[in-house]
């Protein structure tokens, strides 16, 4: 019995030492299983961070592409208007230094002094006022578009359009009533104005005499609305939309409130002159009304 009981003892360390204990094993494959889980969850975390940071250095790179085309398009219009001032003011000069040179050189017939010469009309930003006049006095610009059966010169025929049809969208309806002028309607345009004024001096503040009109340029540009022609036109909502936006299109109003001194005429709120939109635009934001005082040259009376 005894030699039974060793022999049964002995054969069961033996299994035990070479087949561990299943509470082993299994602690074994929880260990390892759980360590392969902490591995899997460390790289899932990785993975995120190194996505994240991925993501965000791609959105920096693009925010700072956006600012640089961003601030590229502001310094553009910065030169742009600034380009605009400096070619407006050297035609000014250059205009200016004609004028003095050719003093007494183109009488016109009606005013005493002829020290008025222009020599580029066709310049956007020309001055035509009462101490510049055209040279010869019959000039004409060669490039005239019709807007509604009314003729301006071709980038301003374009701009007009494109800025009535804004001003109509947002419900201010208004159409040219008088565009370009040839010397010869500005004979009859201001001889009527003679007429209805009662004398010549009458008429000077409110009409330009032929050869000094700026509709000869092609550029200027008399607006109505369907009820309103000439001196209502101030109280009509299209002039106050004209006043916010007509510097958009390249438009200013001409003859302003306050400033006949330096235009030399009454204020006109219909009468608006095409300058181009960069020049416009810089007038408008640097709170400058006339072309004379922009470009630093005399206006006033004849
Ligand atoms: N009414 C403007 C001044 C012109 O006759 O040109
Ligand atoms: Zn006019």
């Amino acid at each position: 019995m005894v030699r039974t009981k060793h022999h049964n003892r002995t054969p069961k360390r033996y299994t035990s030492r070479r087949h561990p204990p299943r509470l082993l094993v299994t602690g074994l494959l929880l260990l390892t299983a759980a360590t392969l889980c902490g591995l899997f969850l460390s790289y899932a975390n990785w993975r995120q961070l190194s996505d994240e940071r991925q993501l965000k250095q791609e959105q920096a790179a693009q925010f700072a592409a956006l600012d640089k085309r961003v601030a590229a398009a502001a310094q553009k219009k910065i030169d742009d208007a600034k380009k605009a001032e400096a070619a407006a003011k050297a035609a000014a000069a250059a205009d200016e230094a004609a004028r003095k040179q050719s003093a007494g050189q183109h009488p016109d017939g009606t005013v005493s002094s002829s020290i008025c010469a222009v020599t580029i009309p066709s310049t956007l930003t020309v001055v035509i006022n009462k101490k510049h006049c055209f040279s010869p006095l019959n000039w004409a610009p060669s490039d005239l578009a019709s807007v509604q059966g009314y003729l301006l010169r071709s980038e301003a025929a374009t701009q007009l359009g494109a800025m009535i049809n804004a001003a109509s969208a947002a419900g201010m309806g208004f159409s040219p009533s008088s565009a370009y002028r040839s010397y010869d309607n500005q004979v009859t345009t201001y001889n009527t104005w003679v007429a209805i004024n009662g004398s010549q001096a009458a008429a000077d503040t409110v009409s330009a005499r032929p050869g000094y009109s700026e509709h000869q340029t092609g550029l200027a540009v008399d607006l109505q609305t369907s009820g309103c022609a000439l001196e209502c036109f101030a109280g009509t909502a299209a002039y106050q939309w004209l006043k916010q936006y007509a510097s958009d299109y390249g438009f200013i109003e001409r003859y302003p409130v306050g400033l006949t001194s330096i235009t030399g005429y009454s204020p006109e709120a219909w009468h608006w002159r095409y300058i181009g939109v960069a020049t416009a635009r810089d007038m408008k934001t640097k709170g400058i009304q006339t072309l004379e005082e922009y470009l630093g040259i005399p206006g006033g009376d004849y």
